[in-house]
């Protein structure tokens, strides 16, 4: 049977995307770059994502692409059956982790889309109330659960659907739906008296800021960001074609991933400022200061809506890029119906994501290292198995594969002036600067 693959170069790229776009450009980007220096900060992660993740993604992207596999095969594929193929084993399980917790976080979004909805957020309610409003809702036992089903069922249903049916039709209508929303927003939030606080905050270059612990977080967050170092990408270059230039599609990826991040940024920091408020980080700041700023603000029930339809579809397009992974490997390895494939995937996560969100409430007792379910699978996966995995990944193809090979792949056989051009230059970035970058975020990130 003939494989599935995106249908033009527009879907791969609107796909691409939305992999990368979701809540880490939303809820951590924007404080992350306040807390660390502003302009400072975005011009070392500007330099940190093109120098060092940027031959991460084409690595991922060739590997996936030479192969025309799921990430477990293209790496035994590659390797000639050696024991690369576990890094493969790799590439299937962490997505299928960060799914599992990505989708209690998607939950709650529903569950904030349909108090948008039925206009929640009122006014005269303060900042404490809101926030004891979440903490109820997050340690509830079933609330949340339904939220966490709806978000796993439709990124499992729009898989189902397959690569051009069904993710690359979904990402075709909701990318640029997600873009004018948030550009909107933005527009609207910065035009709110002392909006110029918040991009003050964003902006304004504090260069004392800068510590090499900030420098590890700005990859940190280009990695989660860019969605490397867990099979994702490497699956959904399995689906583009090999007329499609990997230089382009990749810089692309990362450039809107960037630019959406700053728009967020811009959407998100001078309605905050222009309300008085602390900027906080995830959960915090999209969860309890923002539906307090929506309560505020002029027409503030309908930016509710928007802001959290927004947040919704940046969660879905990234949740359905880690759900393909484990279903490309049923489906290739075990010879599973793409129903089936979904229908196991759907209940490997389902099941860990109830783990995960019940440990905001009744089993937020039990530790695991002194962390909740929760933020134990999120901090191995975030700080260790996706660092790991690139790690691993750069590793594969700058010492294991044949340079012809890359060359070959990245250049459509030599037909591609500026990849020649450029490839010596990325080669070198892929064999000697990125393993030796990423080795010390790894261990920085291990010990803090
Ligand atoms: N790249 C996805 C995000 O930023 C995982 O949320």
């Amino acid at each position: 049977m003939k494989r599935d693959s995106f249908g033009s170069r527009f879907g791969a790229l609107v796909a691409l995307a939305g992999s990368a776009v979701g809540l880490g450009n939303l809820w951590r980007f924007p404080y992350l770059v306040g807390e660390n220096g502003g302009a400072a900060f975005i011009i070392v992660y500007i330099l940190l994502s093109f120098l060092i993740c940027l031959p991460i993604f084409i690595s991922e992207f060739v590997v996936g692409r030479r192969s025309q596999r799921n990430a477990y095969s293209s790496f035994r594929d590659l390797s000639g059956g050696t024991w690369w193929k576990y890094v493969g084993v790799m590439t299937i399980i962490v997505p299928l982790i960060v799914t599992s917790y990505y989708s209690v976080i998607g939950g709650w979004s529903v569950q904030y889309l349909l108090k948008s909805l039925t206009f929640s957020f009122t006014i005269g309610e303060t900042q404490s109330q809101m926030s004891s409003m979440f903490s109820e809702y997050v340690s509830s036992p079933w609330l949340p659960l339904i939220g966490h089903t709806i978000f796993l069922g439709i990124s499992v249903l729009v898989v189902g659907a397959g690569i051009k049916g069904g993710i690359e039709k979904f990402s075709k209508i909701m990318m640029p739906l997600l873009f004018v929303i948030v550009l909107g927003i933005a527009i609207y939030s910065m035009l709110l008296p002392g909006a110029s606080e918040g991009l003050d905050y964003l902006f304004k270059p504090d260069f004392s800021k800068l510590t090499a612990k900030s420098c590890a977080a700005a990859l940190g967050q280009a990695f989660f960001s860019l969605s490397i170092g867990f099979g994702t990408i490497m699956t959904y270059a399995s689906y583009v074609d090999k007329k499609e230039n990997i230089l382009f599609q990749s810089t692309a990826t990362a450039v809107s991933d960037l630019a959406f991040a700053l728009i967020a940024g811009m959407a998100i920091m001078p309605a905050v400022f222009a309300f008085g408020l602390d900027p906080q980080s995830g959960p915090g700041l999209v969860f309890e200061t923002l539906p307090f700023v929506f309560s505020q603000m002029p027409a503030g029930g309908a930016v509710a809506i928007l802001f959290f339809l927004a947040l919704l579809v940046a969660a879905i397009t990234s949740s359905i890029s880690m759900v393909e992974v484990g279903v490309a490997y049923l489906v290739e390895e075990k010879g599973l119906s793409r129903f089936w494939a979904c229908l196991i995937v759907f209940c490997l996560c389902w099941s860990a994501g109830t783990l995960c969100s019940l440990s905001f409430g009744p089993l937020s007792d039990l530790k695991i290292f002194d962390m909740t379910i929760f933020d134990f699978l999120d901090y191995t996966s975030s700080n260790v198995l996706m660092t790991l995995g690139s790690l691993l990944t750069v590793l594969f193809v700058g010492w294991r594969l044949k340079k012809t090979d890359i060359y070959d792949e990245f250049t459509n056989g030599g037909s591609l002036r500026l990849n020649v051009r450029i490839f010596g230059v990325l080669w070198f970035l892929i064999r000697y600067i990125a393993p030796v970058a990423v080795l010390m975020i790894f261990i920085f990130g291990i010990i803090g």
